[in-house]
């Protein structure tokens, strides 16, 4: 149990690290949480900093459930322990992207992390995820939509797919906490006045 508790600990911490403040501070020397829509996530940092600073924190943010998750299957299988605690870590790790305890309590919105989330869990959700993702952001222009209903897919499809039943929970509770960051971002879309991208 306690090899469990720390692999949970060290996946929220590896999650907490604030990689878009870390790129825009050491590189830019900016705060993105003070431009753009303030969000701690790549999107934001693309919008502030330029699309290389951008491509650079979803890439990191990512790396944040990749490594969480190979981390805890590599343990497990040494030690001989239950490997569903990958997903236990995967949600911990997404709470501390979202809830930082190195920047205040106030991350990102968990799109890029439930990316490698879904590349090493299941590649058929990240396939199918990100071709949603792409389509939605094509009509409508809107990251934060993209991002919404990709995710969403992941839910729908997973019992289909091959996920464990802790696999599917760990899905809905990881989308879920992607929709409740996305409030403010549902209501700007709803008001007509969410950021487009213009770069599609
Ligand atoms: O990366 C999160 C994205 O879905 C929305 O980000 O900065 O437009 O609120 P943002």
């Amino acid at each position: 149990i306690f090899v469990y508790i720390l692999l949970i600990l060290m996946s929220y911490l590896y999650g907490s690290i604030p990689f878009a403040l870390v790129v825009g501070k050491l590189f830019y020397h900016t705060d993105v949480r003070e431009s753009g829509s303030g969000n701690l996530g790549g999107t934001n940092a693309g919008r502030v900093l330029g699309k290389k600073a951008g491509l650079t924190v979803i890439l990191l943010d990512a790396s944040k459930c990749c490594i969480s998750i190979l981390v805890a299957r590599i343990v497990t299988h040494y030690m001989g322990l239950n490997t569903d605690i990958i997903y236990p870590c995967a949600l911990a790790c997404v709470i501390g992207h979202c809830y930082p305890i190195f920047a205040g309590f106030r991350g990102g919105k968990a799109v890029s992390v439930a990316i490698g989330y879904a590349l090493v869990t299941n590649v058929y959700a990240f396939v199918i995820a990100l071709v949603i993702f792409f389509i939605t952001l094509k009509l409508t222009k809107y990251v934060s939509l993209a991002s919404i209903l990709g995710s969403a897919t992941i839910v729908v499809i997973a019992p289909f797919i091959g996920y464990s039943t802790v696999g599917i929970i760990t899905n809905a509770c990881i989308v879920g906490l992607l929709v409740y960051k996305h409030k403010a971002n549902i209501k700007r879309i709803k008001a007509g006045t969410e950021n487009k991208i213009t770069w599609m």
